[in-house]
């Protein structure tokens, strides 16, 4: 249900790859809101993906960029000024990837080149984004600009290696830029962290379905949907959200401020009971 909360808005939405894509469901739900907006995402991305069918479906430019390449960005924020006729209301920053999770390397045995190539196209692309908009002048006063990230930026969550840190960046960027660009233009900056979601990038992450399971056991409300941090993304395009910069902002069911719940300790002691061997009387519960 539309309620026109981005009428007359114009942003840039980066990483939105397949139906799966958190991207992909904000730029429906933008769409919906009345906004108009570029896409964009790799060369490889495009080719691969479904970006163009996207494109057409909420009638969006789709530009090709490596969100790593700073004259890239130049050129799609200029560009995307032009196509949409002034200045850019709301940017979302959709992009993770990590080489060393696709190597199957071990956060022990990280390789340092890869790891520059994961903090470059996870975190500090969103830095680049930030500094070209601020050079070109490209955002309105009070625009917003997200990142997605993910509660492993604050808590140990084993497989997600190098991700962590790389999100643990993003976040200090939208509070680091989100000083700068507030006294200077008022323009917000926040990331949102969102459940395990499956889509590509999610389930790249070694045991993402435990993962799921997992959070979703522990959240009172349970995991949040690609869907739904859609429509979270929306609000915080509006102009309901004009006081909110240099937050992380949880969007998870709960997750973050859950220690233990009974869903997820029964599962727990189910697992406990399964690996007990048949002849051992002892009580492993409390273990
Ligand atoms: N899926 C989850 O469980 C989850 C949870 C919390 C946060 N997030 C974050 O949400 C964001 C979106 O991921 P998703 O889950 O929708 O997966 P996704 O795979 O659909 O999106 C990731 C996107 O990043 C793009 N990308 C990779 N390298 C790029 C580059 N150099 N330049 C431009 N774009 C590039 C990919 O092409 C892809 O479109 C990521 O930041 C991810 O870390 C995901």
């Amino acid at each position: 249900m539309s309620h026109n909360l981005l009428k007359g808005k114009r942003g840039i939405i980066f990483g939105a790859l397949n139906e799966q894509s958190i991207a992909w469901k904000v730029a429906e739900r933008a769409h919906e809101e009345g906004a108009i907006f570029t896409l964009t995402n790799t060369p490889v991305a495009l080719r691969m993906g479904d970006t163009n069918k996207l494109g057409e479906k909420c009638n969006a430019e789709v530009i090709g960029v490596d969100a790593t390449n700073v004259e890239d960005l130049e050129m799609l924020i200029s560009r995307s000024m032009e196509i949409l006729g002034g200045k850019i209301d709301f940017i979302l920053h959709s992009i993770g990837m990590s080489p060393n999770v696709r190597k199957g390397k071990h956060y022990s045995e990280l390789d340092y080149n890869l790891l520059d190539k994961t903090l470059d196209v996870s975190a500090i692309s969103f830095h680049k984004i930030l500094q070209v908009c601020r050079k070109q002048d490209a955002l309105n006063r009070w625009a917003s600009v997200l990142g997605l990230s993910y509660i492993a930026a604050q808590r140990t969550l084993v497989g997600y290696n190098d991700m962590a840190d790389a999100k643990s960046l993003l976040e200090s960027i939208a509070r680091s830029f989100g000083y700068i660009y507030g006294r200077e233009r008022n323009v917000r900056v926040n990331t949102i962290s969102q459940s395990p979601t499956p889509t590509t990038a999610g389930g790249g992450i070694k045991g993402f379905d435990g993962l799921l399971d997992f959070s979703e056991r522990m959240s009172p409300l349970g995991n949040a949907t690609a869907a739904e941090c859609a429509d979270y993304c929306i609000v915080m395009f509006s102009d309901l959200t004009k006081k909110v910069t240099m937050q992380n902002l949880f969007h998870d069911g709960g997750f973050s401020n859950m220690g233990m719940s009974l869903r997820a300790m029964d599962q727990y002691n189910k697992g406990l009971c399964d690996d007990c061997d048949p002849d051992c009387n002892k009580d492993h519960k409390y273990d």
